[in-house]
């Protein structure tokens, strides 16, 4: 089945930061990708800046590499063209030389979608807002896009979104948080907002409660220097989880307009029970791990790997959280993430209470509740577990078992990258996936008092071996309420 294909407008893309990991590892494939699948028309540009000294066929070089080095299949016309629209400039956000010649790049395209991708350090966001805008480029409708670490309170995000606010107006800045261009987390709407069956039964009357896991095998690799800094509740909490948790929790939008969706996101993170000093030691769990297995070999210990001992960091949280509103009162959010976990999983599991009574005689077996699992990598999918008759004969014996929708088997389409997607809404000028500045800030307002009571506290994280599912506390936070994690059959 062919994906519907629909070119954007002419563009200028402007990459800050274009030597670096982001920009090679994801950008420039996603935008490799979508050239191939005729989505970028035959004149846009693209202009990688940072402060190395290169030329066009060096930046070139290395964007072939970049996009070669996926392991995926790579059309050589396609590759010929996306390099054909590469271009390259040296500046740095701290002295002047490049900016004129930047500024003379995009001159050449009056009067086309114009985008500056800030793939660099936070520092720079604001130094570079200010290059852009006292040059006079960040007018005639160009956007901004910043990706987290968007602060690391409240006070540092206000600022950050200061910075930038300072230069592009609200409606011309894209958040991203690249969970949300994940193709299952926008299925999440389609499902919700796309069917009749579940939102009668999206709510506390049918909901016991609602886990949300997203695990990773790997460690903290090259990234220890920004890692520690950090934290899994900074770097995966603060936002992707929170996005997750938004979108399955939030009412039904009016539209799918961007501030219709993003209003409705706002009131989630604003009804979320403030966790404190006073519940923190129930509600909360911070782990950090040790030396162990992953996928089969030995791997260091996070302070290994840091060289420091006296690291505080936590590569593990598991949270509980409530809503509190009319639809979701008294129902627990579980969530996890952490690194150097059992598997790379990330999903979200919307457990349905018991049924009231059982018919059954106990012969039948045990009746368990249902059970929508909405997996969003890997092998995307969606499962509704169900209780049904065991088949065959030997009189009614119950099972519980899955009707089971994986996408990779329904359609045998590519799975695009996040980033494919996220990169041409900006192009379109849609920001109905990407964060505004008060969700961000709202977010930081329910996470800073954890930050705060964690730091106050004497405790270090709790320790876990590489390739266990975290300290047993997690798996106390959630069994002293009479519940367990979910763990995907194999
Ligand atoms: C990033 C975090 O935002 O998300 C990383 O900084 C994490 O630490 C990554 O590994 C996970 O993303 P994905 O798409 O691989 O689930």
């Amino acid at each position: 089945m062919n994906a519907r294909v629909i070119q954007v407008d002419p563009f200028d893309l402007v990459v800050f930061g274009a030597t670096g990991d982001l920009a090679q590892r994801k950008l420039l494939p996603a935008l490799y990708h979508r050239d191939d699948a005729g989505q970028i028309p035959e004149d846009a540009r693209i202009l990688g800046v940072s402060r190395r000294r290169l030329s066009d066929e060096d930046f070139r070089a290395s964007a072939r590499k970049a996009v070669s080095g996926e392991g995926g299949d790579v059309e050589i016309t396609t590759l010929n063209r996306f390099l054909a629209r590469l271009h390259y400039i040296a500046a740095d956000a701290g002295a002047d030389a490049g900016w004129p010649e930047v500024a003379t790049w995009l001159q050449e395209r009056p009067g086309r979608v114009r985008v500056f991708y800030l793939a660099t350090a936070p520092e720079l966001f604001g130094p570079i807002c200010n290059r852009l805008g006292t040059a006079g480029l960040s007018e005639n409708g160009a956007r901004v896009v910043v990706e987290k670490p968007i602060g690391k309170s409240l006070a540092s995000a206000r600022d950050v979104n200061d910075a930038v606010g300072a230069h592009f107006s609200e409606d011309r800045v894209y958040r991203i948080d690249h969970y949300l261009g994940k193709e299952t987390v926008q299925n999440l709407m389609a499902l919700r907002f796309a069917n009749s069956l579940f939102e009668p039964l999206w709510r506390a009357a049918q909901i016991d409660h609602v886990q949300i896991t997203v695990s990773e095998t790997l460690g903290v690799e090259g990234r220890a220097g920004y890692y520690d800094t950090a934290g899994a509740l900074r770097d995966m909490v603060q936002n992707h989880m929170l996005q997750l948790l938004c979108l399955v929790a939030m009412e039904p939008p009016a539209s799918l307009a961007a501030d219709a969706v993003r209003d409705e996101k706002l009131k989630v993170l604003k009804s979320l029970l403030p966790i404190t000093d006073g519940n923190i030691g129930e509600r909360t769990v911070r782990g950090q791990y040790r030396a162990g297995a992953s996928q089969g070999g030995p791997v260091p210990g996070y302070l290994e790997e840091l060289g420091n001992e006296s690291s505080h960091t936590e590569t593990f949280v598991a949270l509980k959280t409530e809503i509190a509103n009319w639809r979701w009162a008294g129902v627990p959010f579980y969530l996890r993430t952490g690194k150097r976990l059992p598997n790379r999983v990330s999903e979200i599991v919307a457990q349905f209470r018991p049924v009231p009574f059982s018919v059954f005689d106990t012969s039948a077996g045990p009746i368990e509740a249902d059970r929508l699992v909405i997996r969003l990598q890997p092998d995307e999918g969606v499962k509704l577990w169900l209780m049904i008759k065991d088949p065959g004969p030997g009189g009614m014996r119950l099972r519980h078992v899955p009707l089971d929708m994986s996408f990779a088997r329904a359609f045998q389409v590519r799975n695009p990258d996040a980033y494919e997607r996220l990169l041409t809404d900006v192009i379109r000028g849609n920001q109905t996936l990407f964060m505004r500045r008060d969700e961000v800030e709202a977010a930081w307002t329910w996470i800073d008092p954890i930050l705060q009571a964690w730091t106050a506290s004497p405790d270090r994280p709790k320790a876990y071996t590489s390739g266990t599912w975290g300290p047993s506390a997690a798996i106390a936070l959630i069994e002293r309420d009479g519940r367990s994690w979910y763990e995907a059959p194999e």
